[in-house]
């Protein structure tokens, strides 16, 4: 009968049969759940013949690197390079406001970043993907014709033009069983149970025009809405909860004085696959407590305002 420890068994197999005894892999780790799993399911299978990299484009969310880092260089010792690609992202977004571009040129510019540091990797024949079964029978594209890439760590086009052989250790698995791997695994439950999170991360949060100040603010808004779902309980009901920063500036009042700052939105959604969806009920001393904080800890936002729009005709994202 089919277990886990069955298919992990296999799986290491598998992939030391298509690696051969020598062969080194690349794999790009995306801070998600489908490539942290195939990481590690490399990492047992390969050991130090596995080279992760992990790209901070500067729109990730609060702490996101450091966690990337803590679990797979601390708790587990796999081989990890982060590139820092921060300056890079910032400088092509600079004055970019429309959101079908902005995917464009975080999906061109992680291409670019990736094959950098892959080519650094000496005698690297192989790259690792966390394909899964469904992303294997429909290429799901967002927003629209023109937007293909599925996510940042999707390196579409890399395999062939650096000659590199993929390695797609979960296209046979489901969501549910690359969880249930995961834990097996010993991937912790934060992890294995993460919401789902954008490819172009912050960057399709902040509405408008893109820098470091802006992102920060939506960074720290967001920091504010993850903890409070979890605190309330709430985290894993939701399919998402995530704030987003408008290009809209209202008046406020802080002691004496008149403000004119930002407007934050609070979106929550349940979901069963994301192509449609409602927005959460969210109990009011929730919303208060998420508004407060916001308003109160993040200078330039004096405004919270809660989504209620459901999938469709809105989507999940504001861009
Ligand atoms: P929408 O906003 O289209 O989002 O209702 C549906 C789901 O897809 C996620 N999403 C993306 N994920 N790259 C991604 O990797 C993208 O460009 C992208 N756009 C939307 C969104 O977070 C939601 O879960």
């Amino acid at each position: 009968s089919w277990t886990m420890k069955g298919f992990i068994q296999e799986a290491e197999e598998a992939i030391r049969r298509q690696v051969g005894e020598h062969g080194r892999v690349i794999c790009g780790l995306s801070g998600g759940v489908d490539s942290s799993v195939a990481a590690l399911l490399l990492h047992r299978a390969l050991g130090a013949r596995l080279q992760c990299i992990f790209v901070d484009n500067g729109l990730l969310r609060q702490g996101e690197r450091a966690q990337v880092e803590a679990l797979f260089v601390d708790r587990f010792h796999v081989p990890l390079k982060t590139v820092d690609a921060r300056a890079r992202f910032l400088e092509q977004l600079a004055g970019v406001t429309d959101p079908e571009k902005k995917r464009k040129i975080i999906g061109r510019e992680f291409i670019a970043v990736f094959e950098e540091a892959a080519r650094e990797v000496q005698g690297a024949e192989f790259l690792a993907q966390g394909t899964l079964y469904p992303d294997v029978i429909e290429s799901v594209s967002y927003k629209g014709p023109s937007v293909t890439i599925k996510s940042h760590h999707n390196v579409g086009g890399l395999p062939e033009k650096m000659n590199l052989k993929l390695v797609e250790p979960l296209r046979e698995l489901f969501k549910d069983e690359v969880r249930a791997l995961g834990r097996e695994l010993g991937l912790p439950d934060e992890m294995v149970s993460r919401q789902p999170f954008p490819g172009p991360g912050l960057a399709i949060r902040v509405l408008g025009e893109i820098t470091e100040e802006r992102l920060e603010l939506v960074r720290r808004a967001d920091a504010i809405v993850q903890q409070e779902i979890r605190d309330a309980g709430l985290y894993k009901e939701l399919w998402q909860a995530f704030a987003v920063l408008l290009p809209v500036q209202s008046v406020g009042v802080m002691g004496d004085e008149r403000t004119y700052e930002s407007t934050c939105v609070l979106r929550a959604v349940t979901s069963v696959d994301g192509m449609t969806a409602d927005w959460a009920r969210l109990p009011y001393p929730v919303l208060e407590r998420i508004s407060t904080r916001i308003t109160n800890e993040v200078r330039g936002i004096n405004r919270v305002v809660y989504d209620v729009s459901s999938k469709p005709p809105a989507t999940i994202e504001w861009e």
